[in-house]
């Protein structure tokens, strides 16, 4: 007899529709086969199935099986299939029928229990864009899964449960979505009330925030520049609803959500150590998986001691940056992972790290310095806004404000700011896939950004002086827009050029 079981195959962010055929012959000898271009994890389910079955005193019947993965030419990874091969073998020797509007998705333990299992948000939005009624989860992955309104989420426990449920002795209860409680308290490590002194990288770290510009900070050791990095979180605003689902269907395709979890409402905050990899940073492997610019999607990638991460490793960031978004391209299948985020670059000045500190001297010669400056790619540089200096804070001026926290403004402050920016370009988008001023092409920066007479006189004499690239003029225009909406103004004024020219470099040196 033959089964026929509804579940799912991903490609990146892709799910299409899989049929798992169940076949129990009469005749031949005892067998279990998997078909259908499965990888290692999908063979494998032979083993965990055979003995979850066994563990959960369900009989697994000694005939000859064979599983079907349709469409046959689509490769399948994971482990998910489990649950729909247990639930199709179950139905031929039990002799309840399937519920044809169903998708089935989890990974078995072999104690017949299911285990939490990637994947389960684009399995449920999969269901409903394709008008089925329910999908069975493993109970951990029900909270994820039931962010999807519209069907029946049911959490399955274990396979004696599922077969009880069938049998119609037990019930289970569709899962009622729980948010994840929002109070933001500590997200970031630092407050930027506790940063003393730095007032322009703070400006800077502000800016880039409220419209998504990117910012590089460069200074002496110890000056702080991790730390500022680490209060950002604190300072940037909440996702919004549609952004939330973008970067939960990321993290749930790269098994990054815990049991339990739901949709993300916290900006991602990477920050990857210099000895990451190309495929780390960008994605990849042979089913590309998402890199850390992707998980790092609507929210911050920092990249500390940018100096020491491989060159190779840091031009793989320059068409991402440009287009938000990366394909993977491999023989098999061709993946889009969204990467829309903000780079913060962190670096010292040389290799000593004292170059330009006044506190201490350069022990670094000319051709040092030369060499470790090339290790920073010009086009990079060039797709970076904002280039702020972070020079060592006076001891004295640091001792003094212990306990001070309080006169200053805490990140709870600037974040109100931020917020208020970040809903004027909302409203400025409404008819635009953009959400920050930072996303502007030229189109864009021609219909919403308004210059007034002087602010463009100085800007055309600032391209003159400082050779401005074609590029790097546009992120002047963008740039004073994000600080013109800081201060709630529609025009951009002189002040908003003159203050976005002070973070091009080479300008204020
Ligand atoms: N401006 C500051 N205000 C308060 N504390 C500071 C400041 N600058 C540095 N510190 C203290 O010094 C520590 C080290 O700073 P941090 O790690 O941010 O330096 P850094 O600039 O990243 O140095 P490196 O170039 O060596 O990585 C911080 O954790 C903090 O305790
Ligand atoms: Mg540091």
């Amino acid at each position: 007899m033959l089964n026929k079981v509804t579940s799912v195959s991903f490609s990146g962010l892709t799910t299409i529709k899989i049929d798992v055929e169940v076949n129990i012959a009469d005749k031949g000898l005892p067998s279990f086969d998997i078909v259908g271009l499965p990888n290692k994890a999908v063979a494998e389910s032979r083993e965990r199935v055979r003995t979850a079955l066994v563990n959960s005193n369900l009989n697994f019947p000694l005939r000859r099986i064979t599983v079907n993965l349709a469409p046959g030419d689509v490769p399948k990874y994971g482990a998910f299939y489990d649950l729909p091969i247990a639930v199709g073998i179950l139905s031929e020797i039990k002799g309840f029928p399937i519920p044809q509007g169903s998708v089935f998705f989890g990974e078995l333990s072999l104690d017949g229990s299911l285990r939490h299992t990637k994947g389960a948000l684009l399995a449920a939005l999969f269901a409903r864009e394709n008008g089925l009624e329910s999908i069975f989860v493993p109970e951990q992955s029900a909270n994820e899964a039931s962010v999807v309104r519209g069907i029946k989420v049911f959490p399955v426990r274990d396979l004696s449960q599922i077969m009880g449920y069938f049998n119609s002795d037990l019930e289970i209860l569709p899962t009622v979505y729980q948010p994840e409680p929002t109070e933001k308290s500590e997200v970031a490590d630092f407050d930027m009330s506790e940063i003393v002194g730095q007032e322009q990288a703070k400006r800077a770290l502000e800016i880039a925030a409220a419209g998504g510009h990117n910012v590089l900070m460069i200074g002496s050791p110890g000056s702080g520049k991790t730390m500022l990095a680490r209060a950002l979180p604190g300072i940037m605003p909440l996702l919004s609803e549609e952004e939330s689902l973008e970067v939960t269907k990321i993290y749930s395709s790269a098994g990054n959500i815990p049991p339990g979890g739901s949709l993300l409402v916290v900006r991602p905050f990477r920050s990857p150590h210099h000895i990451i990899s190309q495929a780390g940073l960008v994605g990849g492997g042979t089913h590309p998986q998402p890199g850390e610019i992707s998980l790092a999607h609507r929210g911050i990638l920092f990249l500390d001691e940018f100096n020491e991460f491989p060159r190779a490793v840091i031009e793989a960031l320059r068409q991402p940056m440009e287009d938000g978004k990366l394909t993977i391209a491999r023989s098999l299948e061709r993946v889009t992972y969204p990467s829309r985020f903000i780079l913060v670059a962190a670096a010292n000045p040389c290799p000593c790290g004292y170059l330009g500190d006044e506190s201490k001297e350069c022990v670094c010669t000319k051709r040092e310095i030369l060499r470790y400056r090339k290790k920073l790619s010009g086009p990079i540089l060039d797709r970076i806004d904002l280039h702020v200096d972070v020079p060592v804070v006076n001891i004295q001026k640091l001792a003094g404000c212990f306990g001070d926290t309080l006169k200053k403004e805490s990140s709870r402050d600037i974040r109100e700011r931020i917020i208020l920016a970040r809903n004027i370009q909302q409203e400025r988008f409404t008819h635009e896939e953009i959400h920050t001023n930072s996303e502007m092409k030229n189109r864009q920066i021609g219909k919403y950004v308004t210059l007034e007479p002087d602010s463009r006189a100085l800007l055309m004499e600032a391209a003159r002086t400082f050779q401005l690239s074609a590029r790097a003029y546009l992120k002047v225009i963008k740039l004073a827009r994000t600080i013109a909406d800081l201060e709630q103004v529609s025009l951009v004024k002189a002040g908003h050029i003159a203050e976005a020219l002070q973070y091009r470099p080479g300008v204020m040196e």
